[in-house]
């Protein structure tokens, strides 16, 4: 299968999660887990292209994860410097077109130049729109967007009765993104942890029980051909 079929989803949203647990089931320290999970972003991006889909936003590293050990957070972020650096221009000759959504000023100076830079070298690219959710909140980008409806009603630029779902929708880290039509969540936790809540209303959800460094190409088209099963209504009959 390599056409986009008319059952196929458009934008599809990943919480890789258990990179941790598939490090301590082979005994070996978490960062290894997370390594091992980078591969699983590169098989995913290359699949989604195959399968023409336009969207793919991928949960890396949440609003809460700050708390984790501060070895584990720099772990985390060195990986990311790598990827950014290695990945992404590998990534760009497929035409693949980088975003990111998040505090991004939150963080280390180096990780928001190689972001800036791996952004800007993949801006002209078509194929694939993957974005980074990076120091991500769910509930932050609300109150992000709230705040700005704030400051513009108060100076006057923006009526308040004028306000309804698209002027939130315009102010999120993700305006001009549709919303994700599939959701996945690796290592079968069935929660959400903050992702894009307003933009999953209408989502459908897959979880699965593989642990994010076991996910691969199989693995996405058969959550693929899940969605597919489904019966989309959105309220209706
Ligand atoms: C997902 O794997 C990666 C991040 C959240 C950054 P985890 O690190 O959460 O792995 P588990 O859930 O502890 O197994
Ligand atoms: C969600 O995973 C965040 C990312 C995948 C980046 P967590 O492992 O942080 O979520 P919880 O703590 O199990 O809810
Ligand atoms: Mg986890």
């Amino acid at each position: 299968m390599s056409e986009r079929n008319p059952h196929s989803p458009e934008h599809i949203a990943i919480i890789m999660d258990g990179n941790g647990r598939w490090a301590r089931e082979k005994g070996l320290p978490r960062r290894d887990g997370h390594r091992a999970g980078a591969e699983s972003v590169r098989e995913v991006v290359e699949t989604c292209k195959e399968l023409k889909i336009k969207f793919l936003t991928l949960f890396a590293f949440s609003s809460e994860n700050w708390s984790r050990p501060r070895t584990e957070v720099q772990a985390l972020m060195a990986l990311l410097r790598e990827f950014l650096k290695k990945k992404i221009p590998e990534m760009s000759k497929q035409g693949v077109r980088l975003h990111a959504i998040g505090r991004l000023h939150d963080l280390p100076e180096d990780c928001q130049e190689a972001l800036n830079s791996a952004i800007a070298e993949t801006s002209s690219n078509t194929a694939l729109d993957l974005i980074l959710a990076l120091s991500y909140g769910a509930r932050e980008e609300i109150v992000d967007a709230a705040r700005q409806i704030a400051c513009e009603a108060a100076a006057g630029h923006l009526d308040p009765e004028s306000i309804d779902s698209n002027s939130i929708a315009t102010r999120l880290y993700t305006a001009g993104i549709p919303d994700p039509d599939l959701l996945i969540r690796t290592s079968g936790e069935c929660r959400i942890s903050n992702f894009l809540l307003w933009q999953i209303s209408y989502a459908e959800i897959v979880i699965t029980d593989k642990f994010w460094p076991d996910f691969k190409a199989a693995d996405l088209r058969q959550a693929i051909d899940e969605y597919a099963r489904r019966n989309r209504r959105f309220g209706a009959i």
